[in-house]
């Protein structure tokens, strides 16, 4: 029995069922198309939000040099990444690309720890979205009750009011999921247009902040060694090193989403050329603009500042309180950002259902995944339930336990993707690659070592959400995937 949960799918039967099958999606985007994805799905709450998180609770300014070991880590991941999606152009990511190298049992795990990246990551930016929300309203006098507008674990500043459910973050993820059931193709132009207006605001808070840092709040660069506790009683390791580490751990989050561009490999025109095309210039692209705005926002505020005043919606907090004469560029700012997070959120849906859509035509979760809307050719019901389930974390789990979650579970699937690259050069040695990963075994076993040395930086309770969910995962597998998988029916006859 056994062997049998290594059971691996053949990637000409794949090629196969994707071209042959009748529920085939229509094969629209071409190599700009999917630039576009992948930003829109990189830049969000990432950026906007876990920026400022990262460096008052681990780094201090050099949050930037948090940002520039995330960026190696991705930049080695993505190498294998880019290989596979060049190989297997096949809907279903990381999951899909195991499922033919490293077995059905590796694929399962690297499938559900997908959740955690695209379902939990939409709740964290649903999330985010909501503070930001709360901060455009400020500049008309309107607010969402504190109460309405936060999950039952947090607690206001003065520590007066507490939060029962957010409910913007729900209404965002409920709205974009209509959209996302419409069809990819309406959504993927909406994506265009905010992803110009995203990559400009980035563009304008450098360019303007730039002459307001103050060179004090980056002395010292590395804050010395230590902790600190947060308001609710977190202890987290903070400079030197270690706060480094984790704050990678923390932005890693910012990266999260280049991947989603491999989701797409069935709606590409021409994938073998054009993802790793897509993967490769998405993350070049962010990791620049990423590095020179942390470094314009940690020396704009300090980060003593982001541990209370200015820990929601950081960036407007900072152009607010420093750049004086900038109070129009905070209103635009955060118009653009609420909009930035939509496409974050579309994308990560999107991934989402596309993953599942592959697992359920594998027999590994139910039919209704992979069930199409017969007008939209959209996986609808599948939309439908992941709302349910995002809505709920968005709804009632604060944004700094889902980021965190989101950026473990998907550090474990970009270990397991730069393994199976060292796999499958031994096992399909011939496969046909129009893009291959350069210095291999280097590349991906330093990417398994900065993926595993960021999951190391992040605190325990975060370990100990990501270690029952994979448990949960196992029970799962072995309850249900297992007797329904096609490929073990394939295999015994
Ligand atoms: N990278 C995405 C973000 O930062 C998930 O919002």
């Amino acid at each position: 029995m056994a062997s049998k949960l290594f059971v691996t799918k053949s990637i000409d039967k794949l090629l196969d069922q994707a071209d042959a099958s009748k529920h085939t999606f229509k094969r629209t985007l071409g190599v700009g198309h999917l630039v576009l994805l992948g930003i829109g799905a990189i830049i969000g709450a990432g950026l906007f939000v876990r920026t400022a998180a990262a460096a008052s609770e681990h780094a201090g300014a050099a949050v930037t040099l948090s940002y520039v070991l995330a960026a190696v880590g991705c930049l080695f991941a993505g190498l294998c990444y880019a290989e596979f999606a060049s190989s297997i152009p096949i809907a279903g990511s990381a999951y899909t690309y195991s499922y033919v190298t490293l077995g059905e049992f590796v694929a399962w795990i690297i499938g559900w720890e997908l959740i955690l990246e695209y379902g939990l990551g939409a709740a964290t930016v649903a999330i985010a979205w909501s503070e930001y929300l709360n901060k455009l309203l400020a500049n008309f006098n309107m607010q969402v009750p504190f109460q309405w507008s936060h999950s039952p674990f947090e607690t206001s500043i003065d520590g007066t009011m507490h939060g029962i459910m957010n409910i913007p973050a729900v209404f965002i993820l409920g709205l974009l999921s209509m959209l996302l059931i419409r069809g990819t193709q309406q959504s993927a132009l909406v994506n265009a247009i905010i992803v110009i207006i995203k990559v400009a605001i980035v563009l304008l808070f450098i360019a303007f902040g730039w002459s307001f840092i103050k060179p004090e709040n980056h002395i010292p660069f590395i804050p010395p060694a230590g902790s600190y506790t947060d308001s609710s009683g977190i202890t987290h390791s903070f400079g030197g090193f270690m706060g480094i580490l984790a704050g990678a751990g923390t932005v890693f989050f910012a990266f999260i989403g280049f991947d989603a561009v491999s989701t797409a490999a069935q709606e590409a025109k021409n994938p073998k050329k054009d993802m790793p095309m897509g993967i490769l210039l998405s993350l070049a692209i962010c990791t620049i603009l990423y590095i020179l705005f942390s470094y314009v926002l940690t020396g704009v505020a300090s980060y003593e500042d982001f541990r209370v005043h200015g820990k929601e919606a950081s960036v407007a907090y900072a152009i607010q309180t420093y750049m004086t004469g900038y109070g129009w560029l905070a209103t635009f700012i955060t118009v653009a950002i609420l909009a930035g997070f939509s496409s974050v959120i579309l994308v990560m849906l999107l991934g989402q259902s596309r993953v599942f859509y592959s697992m359920s035509r594998d027999g590994l979760v139910p039919k209704v995944f992979s069930d199409l809307h017969p007008k939209f050719s959209t996986p609808w019901k599948s939309n439908m339930i992941f709302f349910l389930f995002t809505g709920l974390f968005a709804a009632f789990l604060p944004g700094s336990l889902t980021g965190d979650l989101t950026s473990i579970g998907t550090l474990s699937a970009f270990l397991l993707v730069s393994a199976g690259i060292l796999v499958i050069r031994r096992t399909q040695p011939n496969l046909k690659r129009s893009f291959t990963t350069p210095f291999v075994p280097l590349v991906p076993i330093l990417g398994i070592i900065t993926c595993a040395a960021m999951m190391f930086g992040l605190d325990a309770y975060t370990w100990i959400g990501f270690l029952c969910w994979t448990a949960l995962g196992f029970v799962v597998y072995f309850l249900y995937s297992r007797y329904h998988s096609v490929a073990q029916k394939d295999a015994m006859k």
